[in-house]
């Protein structure tokens, strides 16, 4: 391990004060959590579905306790990546809030104003509205912070898969929260990941997809001095083939102001240490009847996109997972959603799950992936985190997480 991560993950080990520790009967206690799950297109009841419920439930036990010893819960969390300053139908947490009253058996009222509204009555919920919807949050705003902190007695962050993120409901909140403490999601997660970045077993197989380039970037620079192997898929795949000169023809590719930091990721490698595909999936729309091609990178028309990694691929990426110590894996391989494109994602999931490594994969779609290839009973240890799980492992500050070192060693 590097001397940042070794930093980081010693400072982790000053676990955060956990919410269980404190006396919370009648306590206004302000929850954040990360139920940004992945949804599709609309049901009969006209709400978005969810596809994958992992981070709601991952929460359920802890909120449950919460409201057995008699405090008062506003859950907060965002989803997907709204303007701020107005409200959007499409990016509503009322699918959320329906689902968690189901899992809760309790009626999980949604509030727009929860800023100006009174707290629930001990031992029942309430929860916001998307906090991605406030003007402010995002950016750590100081004035929306002190807002939600004065709503209650008690920050909670239970929000492991956004704590990479320095934004107002879990940075700023810490600052002027009267009490701020972990919850058990995230307490477990840093307990496990720890774990995992103090003894890694080599060979380290690190796979990486996805579409959130802008965030992976900075991580992946990092995580080479982790990984024996950097599997990349998905986004990160088509920006790593274009920078190394193949023609991506029509895929979406990241702004032009991270062309260097692609450069440079690949210049940073050792060699072999990136895996690259060797061939790919192509079509020219995405549907479950398009027609589909194989072909070696350098070979996409410009009509065409990648859509998925190839069968010379997904075997390639069998037999580096069968022989890996420790793999970790954050990110579908292609547009698994769409049967045509899922070949390499189930590739994927089927060999970490069958592996005899230590197996820790995380992120919204992944587990949405995993959910639907089989096998998540066969992984050691399903992070919520996405973007944050691979930022944690690559040693990243995490403003969120320093807040609340920060705030417990005031208070110790
Ligand atoms: C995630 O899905 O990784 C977290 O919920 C954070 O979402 P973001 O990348 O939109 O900040």
């Amino acid at each position: 391990m590097r001397h940042d991560q070794r930093a980081v993950v010693s400072a982790m080990q000053q676990q955060p004060v956990e919410v269980f520790s404190l006396e919370l009967q009648q306590r206004r206690l302000l929850v954040r959590v990360d139920m940004n799950v992945p949804l599709q297109q609309r049901g009969a009841a006209g709400l978005p579905e969810i596809r994958d419920a992992t981070r709601i439930t991952a929460c359920v036990p802890g909120i449950t306790r919460m409201l057995s010893a008699g405090a008062a819960v506003t859950l907060i969390s965002h989803l997907g990546r709204p303007a701020a300053g107005h409200w959007d139908a499409e990016l509503s947490l009322a699918p959320v809030a329906q689902h968690l009253a189901e899992q809760l058996q309790v009626e999980v009222p949604l509030c727009a104003d929860w800023l100006e509204s009174a707290a629930p009555a001990p031992g029942c919920i309430t929860m916001g509205e998307n906090l991605r919807f406030l003007p402010g949050e995002t950016e750590d705003d100081e004035a929306l912070a002190m807002r939600m902190a004065a709503v209650c007695d008690v920050y909670v962050n239970d929000a492991f898969a956004v704590s990479h993120r320095a934004h107002a409901s879990v940075c700023g909140v810490v600052r002027h929260a009267p009490m701020a403490c972990a919850g058990p999601v995230l307490s477990g997660e840093l307990r496990q990941l720890s774990r995992l970045l103090e003894a890694p077993v080599p060979p380290v197989v690190v796979v990486v997809g996805g579409a959130k380039v802008d965030t992976r970037l900075p991580v992946l620079q990092r995580l080479l001095g982790l990984a024996d192997h950097i599997v990349v898929g998905g986004g990160i795949a088509n920006a790593l083939l274009h920078a190394a000169g193949h023609n991506t023809g029509a895929s979406p590719l990241p702004e032009p102001s991270l062309a260097g930091s692609v450069r440079q990721l690949l210049q940073q490698a050792r060699p072999g240490q990136i895996v690259l595909p060797v061939d790919l999936v192509c079509a020219t729309r995405i549907a479950a009847d398009a027609d589909t091609r194989v072909c070696a990178p350098g070979e996409v028309s410009a009509a065409e996109s990648i859509l998925d990694l190839g069968p010379a691929t997904a075997q390639q990426l069998q037999s580096l997972l069968a022989s890996a110590g420790t793999i970790v894996w954050s990110g579908p391989m292609g547009v698994f959603e769409c049967a045509p494109f899922a070949a390499g994602t189930r590739a994927v999931a089927e060999a970490t799950a069958a592996a005899a490594a230590y197996s820790v994969v995380g992120g919204g779609d992944t587990l949405a992936a995993l959910a639907a290839f089989g096998g998540a009973e066969d992984i050691s240890f399903c992070s919520t985190g996405g973007g944050a799980f691979l930022a944690f492992l690559a040693g990243q500050l995490m403003p969120p997480l320093e807040a609340l070192n920060h705030h417990s060693a005031q208070r110790s």
